[in-house]
């Protein structure tokens, strides 16, 4: 009787077919817990006579081995499937994308690019990778004069021996694009130019190796220091709002005469001090100033007969003070948790 149910539970075990967790618990229930059919039989197996106790024993360790067995590959095959067909929901709505958004120093070009196209500046381009005479000698520095040291290079190919402006090098700021565009066209010319610049310059919360800059040029006749003022003033209020504060403080540049550095009230900490503004309350977003004569004469346009401004703008500064980010290194970072708060504006 006893031998028989035996064989009865051994082919049962092995034909078990557990399809999910749950037939997988029904199968240690039924067979393998204290209450389970096996533990059952070794119950009544005090009771088989002493003769037949060795044999029947020995049928039903077997048994209880191949359960056991049996409960471990059934576990494995269930851990190996990832999602039980059955239990896929199909009414589920689908995974939305992610949406990716733009790098913030994309979303203040845009508006920078806005505000002056209103004013009639055109869009222009120039490359990165540039010769001497584009970066530095068409823009009235001098050979050898320390005023290039103001900005530290990265020669590509330096050509020593021979003309400064063979030199390959990354350009160091755009006012480059400056002298392409006189060499191609003729006043009056509007224009802004934004992109990429590099400086060999170490790392820090407020210096970078490369960072982004627009540059504006205005040549007409009898374009004058106040068409500047006026300019900054209304890309200042446009950018910030009208109680923004801007000066203008007298600086040198080679390329500019008379120049200056124009500084924007401090919106990171309103006055108080903080390190964007070096506890100034002010912060420095351009150079600007009247191109020098000898720049005009670098691309053949008369001096005598136009005059214009140009300013050289840091857009990493400008999108610092516009959400209040007090340090460079977070743009290039690519850490998805900075980049995410700058929701596209629709
Ligand atoms: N190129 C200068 C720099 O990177 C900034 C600058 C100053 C640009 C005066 C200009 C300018 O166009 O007129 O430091």
């Amino acid at each position: 009787m006893m031998e028989e149910r035996i064989q009865e539970l051994l082919s049962e075990v092995k034909g078990y077919l557990a399809r999910d967790k749950k037939e997988l618990e029904a199968f240690r229930l039924k067979y393998i817990s204290k209450k389970g059919e096996i533990s059952e039989l070794f119950e009544q197996l005090r009771k088989v006579s002493s003769e037949q106790k060795k044999n029947v024993g020995k049928v039903l360790n077997q048994l209880k081995q191949t359960a056991e067995s049996k409960l471990v590959e059934l576990t494995e095959k269930l851990d190996a499937v990832p999602v039980e067909s059955a239990e896929i929901d199909l009414t589920l709505p689908p995974v939305p994308n992610e949406i990716g958004n733009l790098h913030p120093l994309t979303l203040t070009r845009y508006r920078i690019i806005e505000i002056f196209e209103r004013l009639g500046f055109n869009v222009a381009d120039g490359p990165e990778i540039e010769d001497d005479w584009h970066n530095f000698s068409a823009l009235n520095f001098p050979e050898n004069h320390p005023a290039r040291e103001m900005q530290d290079t990265f020669f590509i190919e330096k050509k020593a021996g021979e003309k400064g402006h063979q030199d390959v090098l990354l350009r160091t700021h755009t006012s480059n694009v400056q002298i392409r565009l006189m060499e191609k066209q003729k006043p009056p010319i509007r224009a802004i130019m934004p992109g990429r610049v590099y400086r060999n310059e170490a790392i820090s919360a407020r210096a970078h190796c490369f960072f982004h800059q627009v540059e504006a040029l205005y040549i007409d006749k009898n374009v004058g220091f106040a068409d500047l003022k006026q300019t900054i003033y209304h890309f200042a209020k446009e950018m910030y709002g009208n109680d923004i504060k801007i000066r203008f403080r007298p600086s040198f540049f080679p390329f500019t005469e008379p120049s200056a550095e124009i500084d924007v009230s401090c919106l990171i900490c309103k006055g108080s001090g903080c390190n964007v503004c070096k506890h100034s309350g002010w912060v420095e977003i351009a150079g600007s100033g009247m191109v020098h004569p000898n720049v005009l004469k670098s691309c053949n346009i008369d001096p005598e007969e136009y005059t214009g401004f140009a300013f050289g703008m840091g857009i990493e500064r400008v999108t610092m003070l516009r959400y209040q980010i007090n340090d460079l290194r977070l743009f290039s970072e690519n850490d998805i948790r900075f980049l995410r708060q700058f929701q596209p504006v629709i």
